[in-house]
């Protein structure tokens, strides 16, 4: 036995300082098992069977071939499946999404809806059977027909106000003596992580059990006890390793498919979804059509801001994209009005994915602000200096802390802003024209309640439990290291286990919350616990445990305006003669709080502005009207950035900006790296061109129709 106290020495602090995953020699060496690939014994196969018409009723499911097929156990479809509770309010504020409330009623809601699932002793077994299901339909005449002008579009109220309305926009407007009024749209995008949806349920002992990849492990819990009408005591879900997730990995298809045929067949069952079921079952981000009027003095002093946002949902939930959201903190304006709504169609339900809202919204804005500016003649930076809020321009609430001032003048030094000719189509070099352009960025800042165990082993180390989610991001070396201040000790003294719901419930790894809400709860049961070993106890074998819950701490929380804020920058060369548009370099500086370990958190914001490239340039899910779905939904037809899309000076970096109501000074980095990327890389491309591109993305073929003067396609 040792005392933890009497070997203790002045430490540097872990937090601050870079630190490569922990678990990083696993996942290079396979040793990291995912989901999808851990073994059980007498484990059984699930495969889904996907709808083929776009709307209608399942007539009848020809179950009797495939049952006689080797291997088949059991075909689960609307006529025999387990019934559901659906009658609740997710976590989320929502009811549950019909999608993933699998085989409750025979209607179809869109192409590629789960109808029937086949379960066998193999994956391959599972899959022929799935595919020699004979379904027949009722069809009807479907409607996947996105578009600006829809009179079916309505407002939602949620959550978050649908308008938002301050001062009268309309007489603003005409005393304006700079006016704009475009329209913007960013297409259908997919999440797109690496790692598919998969689960494997069993019952153990009265105890449902699910090894599955996901966001939340205490949040799978919930919504799964509530479908199943189980008390959540009697459900525990594991997720140790998630390859990505954006948003797209709650409660979906693959677990409720897997507990509904474990409980049947009173066997583990796994169920693993393919890339092309992802791109109808597991949510994206909706289509937008956005339209922005501003209306300015001479000056560049914003009179009025408008942002109005139109996206699709499903016949069945409602989703909506908050573009508009970054209007109501970004710039002041004396009249503001923001609003949202959404139209249904037969499509798959969209869904939260990185930046959602922010991501497109800040496209439409930043491309706005960028054009206000050329009218003007004023400097980007500088028409952005001029409309800097006091208190948030909706909310009329105080900032917590808006370092974007500081994200410009650093980002301007370290990028050259300053010997930027405004004027645009005059750099060339050889085929390409060359153009710099800027945006700004923000992301809401929160915390989440959670709960921590912390126990001083009697060996002299420490084992911190925590419900949390690492989809990729670093969180549990971040933990790591904030475990190993607030005890006072060493990263090497640390070990850090996540993602097992029976820890206790904790925030999910969403909304850029994950890090900042788990530090909170973790920084809190070190706190206690160094407190009890201060007193110079003896550790008995089994440790000594400290339990935290920050449900109090976090509640109490003054109401501000919280985010995080980031300055983007691009450089492209573009070729209008094939259309070739090649981001050469890409800066972003943000504002994001305390960085936690510098190494991981540069990952998290270069992989959102490199996903901003591939938004502004590459992605684009297309949906053919006659079938309803989409064309090439994979890897091959859905585009994203890869490597020789991606210049090797991209950088980010940030600026001090501790959040003073955080026990560690932690804002949350996940999403703000995104936000604004695309509208940088549509701004450069004006400054190099000469023309603005309000649709993404900026393919080859709209470089080529602007080019010859013709209208956007
Ligand atoms: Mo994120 S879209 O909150 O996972």
């Amino acid at each position: 036995m040792t005392t933890a106290t009497g070997t203790r020495t002045t430490v540097q602090g872990a937090v601050g300082t870079a630190h490569t995953r922990v678990e990083g020699r696993d996942k290079v060496t396979g040793a990291a098992r995912y989901a999808g690939e851990i073994p059980f014994a007498d484990l059984a196969h699930g495969w889904l069977v996907l709808s083929t018409v776009a709307r209608g009723r399942i007539r009848s499911v020809e179950t009797a071939p495939v049952l006689a097929m080797p291997g088949v156990l059991t075909v689960l479809h609307h006529g025999n499946a387990p019934r559901l509770e659906t009658d609740f309010i997710g976590l989320l504020g929502t009811p549950p999404d019909p999608t993933c409330t699998l085989f409750q009623n025979d209607r179809v809601a869109h192409l590629g809806w789960p109808v029937a699932l086949v379960v066998a002793e193999t994956s391959e077994q599972a899959r022929e059977a799935a595919e020699a299901l004979v379904v027949h339909y009722e069809q009807e005449p479907h409607d996947t027909e996105f578009s600006a002008d829809r009179t079916d579009a309505y407002a939602l109220e949620g959550h978050m106000p649908a308008v938002v309305e301050k001062g009268d926009l309309e007489a603003e407007l005409a005393a304006s003596a700079v006016a704009l009024d475009q329209q913007y749209t960013t297409p259908e995008e997919h999440h797109s992580m690496m790692e598919p949806h998969a689960a494997t349920a069993l019952w153990d002992g009265g105890r449902l059990e699910v090894v599955d990849s996901n966001q939340g492990a205490s949040w799978v819990v919930g919504e799964l006890a509530k479908l199943f009408s189980l008390d959540p005591s009697a459900v525990r879900v594991r997720s140790e390793h998630v390859g990505g997730g954006f948003g797209s990995k709650g409660v979906r298809v693959h677990q409720v498919g897997a507990v509904m045929a474990a409980t049947v067949l009173h066997r583990p069952v796994r169920v693993v979804l393919t890339r092309r079921q992802m791109f109808s079952l597991t949510g994206y981000r909706s289509p937008t059509a956005q339209r922005i009027r501003l209306g300015a003095d001479a000056d560049g002093r914003l009179r009025a801001l408008e942002h109005l946002s139109l996206n699709q949902t499903s016949s069945v939930h409602e989703f909506v994209e908050s573009c508009a959201a970054p209007s109501r903190v970004m710039y002041d304006a004396d009249a503001h009005r923001t609003a949202h709504r959404i139209v249904r169609l037969d499509v798959p339900t969209p869904t939260f994915m990185r930046a959602p809202g922010e991501a497109p919204g800040s496209f439409a804005l930043e491309s706005a602000l960028d054009e206000l500016a050329e009218k003007c003649g004023l400097d980007p930076i500088e028409l952005r200096r001029r409309n800097e809020p006091e208190r948030g321009p909706a909310s009329g609430l105080p900032f917590s802390g808006r370092n974007l001032e500081a994200c410009f003048r650093e980002g301007a030094r370290r990028f050259g802003w300053a010997d930027r000719d405004p004027r645009p189509g005059v750099r060339r070099e050889g085929r390409w024209l060359l153009g710099t352009g800027m945006a700004a960025a923000s992301f809401p800042s929160g915390a989440g309640p959670s709960t921590a165990i912390v126990t001083a082993e009697a060996d002299g180390t420490f084992t911190v439990r925590i419900a949390a989610a690492d989809i990729g991001t670093g969180a549990r070396t971040a933990l790591v290291l904030i475990a190993a201040d607030a005890l006072a000790t060493t990263p090497d003294k640390v070990r850090v286990r996540i993602g097992d719901s029976d820890f206790g419930p904790a925030m999910i790894a969403g909304g850029s919350m994950g890090t900042r809400s788990w530090a909170w709860a973790v920084t809190a049961a070190a706190g206690e616990l160094r407190e009890r070993l201060a007193l110079g106890t003896d550790i008995p074998p089994e440790g000594i445990t400290v339990r935290s819950d920050t449900t109090e701490a976090v509640g109490a929380l003054a109401r501000k305006e919280r985010h995080s804020f980031g300055a983007q920058f691009a450089e492209v060369a573009v070729d209008v003669t094939t259309g070739e548009v090649r981001v050469r370099r890409m800066l972003g500086i943000f504002a994001a709080g305390k960085i936690v370990n510098p190494l991981t958190a540069r990952n998290q914001l270069v992989g959102g502005m490199i996903w901003g490239i591939s938004m502004a340039l590459h992605e684009e899910a297309v949906r053919d009207r006659a079938s309803g779905g989409l064309y090439g939904a994979d890897l091959a037809g859905y585009h994203v950035a890869t490597h020789a899309d991606v210049p090797p000076l991209i950088e980010a970096d940030w600026v001090d900006d501790p959040d003073p109501d955080d026990p560690v000074g932690i804002k949350g980095v996940g999403e703000v790296g995104i936000v604004g990327a695309a509208a940088a890389v549509a701004n450069a491309v004006w400054h190099a061109t000469g023309v603005r591109h309000r649709h993404l993305p900026i393919r080859p073929d709209r470089v080529l129709q602007a080019a010859a003067g013709e209208p956007h396609a």
